[in-house]
């Protein structure tokens, strides 16, 4: 484990975080999770009313951090990542123990990443951990439950900004009490679009990740941007502050509930073949309209990541 002591500003605030605490506040976003189980999403509104703004990501911010990679040197974990997974899944587990579970660092530790008829949680319990590492306020718990392999729903929570999007199969997406609607552009040309740049820092992969990149530029889209979370740039998507997203290496946990959110606010979510998305191979184009979808997949070319079920 490597010790980072390298935050250079000037009178922060050190904030203690208990466990204790974090509990607390879990147990608060699970209430929220609960309800949408229940279908029940026209009450998983104000962030606010329920307290969850003293959420357990915001104060870990601003702490120092213990930081370790994992697949490579931008792929990171801290303490805070463990601990929020933990405490998800054995709350989880206590409601419902006969579910599985398929988490971030749980598959880093050697669980099986494998998606069953059973109803499933996918959960990433902080995307945009180098975000996070370095205080950049863009990072996000995601949760999304799938059954029969159908994803039923996603909840992503913007840590930084007590935004909660939440989207259940056939209700609608929200964010806090806003309903969620893509853009419906069709013209590349007039487009914003996201991607994430994924672990993998090798030339071969950085001349493909520029290259798409370039590709996009001159197709004359308005701009591409890299924000540092995928779960959180597919909600920008969702909300229609951005046309499309594309991105190799990222993972089931990173796409789960926001394929959800973004199907539900109107979206499309697809593989960069163009055909039928596959939640685990590691790749993803998404957008507010087919036709945009498509004349991403078609820009691209393909950077292997492998898939998340043979790792
Ligand atoms: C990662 C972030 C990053 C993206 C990676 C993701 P993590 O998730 O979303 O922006 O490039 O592909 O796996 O590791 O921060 O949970």
């Amino acid at each position: 484990m490597l010790e980072l002591n390298r935050f250079p500003f000037r009178n922060r605030t050190r904030l203690i975080t208990t466990k204790s605490h974090f509990f607390q506040i879990q147990q608060q976003f699970l209430k929220e999770v609960y309800k949408l189980l229940e279908w029940d999403i026209g009450v998983i509104l104000s962030l606010k009313r329920t307290g969850i703004k003293r959420e357990i990501i915001k104060k870990a911010l601003t702490e120092e951090k213990c930081v370790s990679t994992k697949t490579s040197a931008a792929d990171l974990v801290t303490e805070t990542d463990h601990l929020v997974e933990d405490l998800i899944i054995s709350e989880l587990r206590k409601k419902f123990p006969s579910h599985r579970f398929i988490a971030e660092e749980s598959t880093a530790a050697g669980e099986k990443c494998v998606l069953t008829d059973s109803p499933t949680w996918i959960i990433d319990p902080i995307d945009g951990t180098c975000n996070f590492v370095h205080r950049f306020p863009t990072v996000a718990v995601s949760i999304g439950f799938a059954v029969n392999q159908e994803l039923e729903f996603g909840v992503i929570y913007h840590c930084t900004e007590e935004r909660l999007y939440t989207g259940r199969r056939g209700q609608g997406a929200f964010c806090n009490e806003q309903r969620l609607r893509v853009s419906r552009e069709t013209d590349l040309s007039k487009a914003l679009v996201l991607t994430e740049i994924g672990p993998k820092r090798d030339p071969d992969t950085l001349k493909l990740f520029f290259s798409n990149m370039e590709r996009l530029l001159h197709a004359k889209a308005h701009g591409v941007r890299v924000i540092g979370s995928s779960t959180l740039a597919l909600c920008h998507l969702a909300s229609g502050a951005a046309d499309a997203y594309y991105q190799f290496g990222l993972h089931c946990w990173d796409l789960a509930a926001a394929t959800v959110i973004i199907r539900e606010a109107g979206g499309i979510v697809i593989d960069t073949s163009g055909g039928p998305l596959d939640l685990m191979s590691c790749r993803v184009v998404a957008a507010g309209t087919r036709e945009m979808a498509m004349l991403i997949a078609q820009a691209l070319q393909t950077i292997n990541y492998g898939r998340d079920d043979e790792k």
